[in-house]
């Protein structure tokens, strides 16, 4: 069968990841695929940073990459322009989109899920939410038939490195956030973790395709974590507890409410025990119970396990001509306003 032809916007962390791995498992994946997938194109904005892409695969032009002969088209670039603009155009020409970009999911999922709807093209982001646990899928595929209620836990890496880190050391936020810069935990502007706001972007997804509504990332009540002092920390020692950066989604009385904030949890929590740059996600659905998923939620490898699940899954939607999910937006819910969460 003629190749499943992949354009490939951006090529950082995640996106080398994902070229290693398309290059050393080329032949199980084309097994897997019943096509071999051919790597048509890289965009970048600085194509003499990329030494390790063949020269002939690099281009600056992302608009032109994107309009090619492609079939799929894998971003990993991430913020909402230009990719916003860029996605919509694959989209709307019938190239299936694979995005880790969890902020563009967040604002413009409706957007993206139309035009993808409109050339019955494949929309994936397992890897926006998360890294490389299973959890988009999991809540728009296999408990698509149950009625999940709640959706709660730690979804960003940095922010619980540094507060296990507090926890373990009784040092100061500013001084843990330094450690953390250091050996590569937070971004170089850690602002969207420690803010809150890239939790609050994942929370927004979660709860969109949990309770098959709309909730974008202004509909999230959110706290950062810069607030939380050594002091804090002891007290919840003293009171049996922890403080973590959770994510809630949650029905209330036919609403949604969905909020990002530093709470306190009993030492015997099993969320109270997962440490590091490590994520864990607690579902909670009507017929299946509890629910728990737990692993590496950030970093370029596992984020690549994401990417490459979901290339794997739109190519081979290419090869039967069958079709992935559209928006799980049947029932507009209600979300809760801010100052009522
Ligand atoms: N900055 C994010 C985190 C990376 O720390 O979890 C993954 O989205």
């Amino acid at each position: 069968r003629k190749p499943i032809r992949v354009a490939m916007l951006g090529c950082g962390t995640v996106g080398t990841q994902v070229m290693r791995i398309l290059h050393e498992q080329a032949d199980d994946l084309a097994a897997r695929i019943g096509a071999p997938v051919e790597l048509a194109g890289v965009a970048v904005r600085r194509p003499n940073r990329h030494p390790d892409v063949p020269a002939h695969l690099i281009t600056t032009d992302a608009e032109a990459l994107v309009r090619s002969d492609v079939d799929v088209v894998v971003e990993v670039v991430g913020g909402i322009e230009p990719v916003r603009g860029l996605l919509l155009s694959a989209l709307g020409n019938g190239k299936s989109v694979v995005s880790a970009n969890k902020a563009l999911l967040a604002e413009h999922a409706a957007d993206l899920f139309a035009a993808a709807e409109s050339s019955g093209a494949d929309l994936y982001f397992e890897a926006a939410v998360a890294g490389a646990i299973p959890l988009v899928r999991p809540l728009r595929e296999s408990l698509a038939g149950d009625r999940i209620n709640r959706v709660m836990g730690i979804v960003n890496g940095t922010t619980n490195f540094i507060l296990s880190a507090m926890d373990a050391t009784g040092a100061s936020y500013a001084e843990t956030l330094d450690e953390a810069s250091r050996l590569g935990y937070a971004e170089a502007d850690p602002t969207a973790d420690v803010d809150g706001y890239d939790a609050a972007s994942k929370a927004a997804i979660l709860a969109s395709i949990a309770f098959h509504t709309r909730v974008t990332a202004a509909d999230v009540y959110r706290e950062g974590i810069a607030a939380v002092t050594p002091a804090d920390i002891a007290a919840a020692k003293t009171l049996g507890r922890t403080i973590k950066l959770l994510a809630i989604c949650e029905r209330v009385n036919g609403s949604v409410a969905v909020r990002v904030h530093p709470a306190m949890i009993p030492r015997t929590h099993p969320l109270a025990s997962v440490g590091g740059a490590f994520n864990a996600v607690f579902v909670e659905a009507d017929a299946a119970g509890s629910l728990m998923f737990y692993g590496q939620g950030a970093g370029g490898a596992p984020t690549a396990s994401a990417v490459l699940g979901d290339l794997v899954a739109v190519a081979r939607n290419k090869v039967s001509g069958g079709r992935g999910p559209g928006e799980s937006s049947y029932a507009a819910l209600p979300v809760v306003p801010i100052a009522q969460v």
